[in-house]
């Protein structure tokens, strides 16, 4: 099952999501693979405190740009079960350099993890804060889309955008099979303002969204800056509880 964790907003938690989804659903015992897709590399950074420097031949970028094998770049990580395919801060002219090209710009990251989907149970992809190529390579690759929303009070703008390219990627035929497997309300607090757009995000999207919430936890960064997950750094805070959460409702799901 290939899920990208995608908003085009930056901020909102994708990267903090597909960490401890993909480490959530390591620890359960399920074969998973976290694929860093944003040339910022902040998930890479987390796994790979020298990321800085991995040679670009070991990254994501050689295996989009040069068709170089996913197989080569795969790194372990201190958790059982649980692999990184690493980002690269080139990466981020992936637009440009492939302006040229003439085909297969869209499905280059689907072409790449075709073989591995069978040798995981799950791969997750972490998405840049924007609706380019990388991010319909994301969405074309993928099954499922979990979409993280921060409920501060502009949470709602770029939704409209988001449900756009989704239907453009289902339409254009890149990604028939592409659903929303759920939407994750993010930096929740009990203020007026978290519960009505919560309020509002459920009444939009209905059953989509998850039940799960994920409030706002100094936990889930502090884990970051210790090179870890959640569920390693401090297992007993609110931020482990609701990913682990999260994990059960993705599994029912
Ligand atoms: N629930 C939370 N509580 C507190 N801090 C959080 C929470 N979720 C994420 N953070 C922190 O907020 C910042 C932004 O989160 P994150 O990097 O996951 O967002 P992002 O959507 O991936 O951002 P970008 O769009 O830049 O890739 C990070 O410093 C992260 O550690
Ligand atoms: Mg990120």
């Amino acid at each position: 099952m290939i899920i990208a964790v995608t908003n085009q907003k930056g901020g909102v938690g994708k990267s903090t999501t597909s960490i401890n989804l993909a480490a959530g659903l390591a620890l359960k015992g399920y074969k998973t693979l976290l694929v860093d897709l944003d040339p910022q590399g902040n998930t890479t950074r987390v796994f790979i405190p020298e990321s800085d420097e991995v040679p670009i031949e070991e990254t994501l970028y050689n295996v989009l740009l040069n068709f170089y094998p996913l197989s080569n770049i795969i790194k372990e990580t201190n958790t059982d079960n649980l692999f990184l395919a690493p980002s690269h801060i080139r990466l981020s002219g992936f637009d440009l350099e492939l302006s040229q090209a003439f085909d297969n710009r869209s499905d280059r990251l689907k072409g790449a993890l075709s073989p591995f989907d069978d040798q995981y149970d799950y791969i997750i992809i972490d998405t840049p804060p924007s609706l380019g190529l990388l991010t319909i390579n994301a969405l074309t690759a993928s099954e499922k889309l979990v979409i993280p929303v921060s409920t501060g009070f502009f949470a709602l703008t770029g939704l409209v955008q988001l449900q756009e390219a989704f239907q453009m990627v289902k339409q254009t035929k890149l990604n028939e099979r592409l659903d929303i497997l759920g939407v994750l309300c993010t930096f929740t607090e009990r203020t007026n303002v978290s519960r009505d757009v919560e309020g509002q995000l459920r009444e939009y999207f209905g059953e989509l969204i998850f039940q799960t919430t994920i409030p706002k936890n100094i936990s889930l960064e502090e884990a970051h800056s210790n090179h870890t997950h959640v569920f390693d750094y401090a297992p007993h805070s609110k931020g482990s509880q609701s990913y682990q959460a999260l994990v059960k409702e993705v599994l029912k799901r």
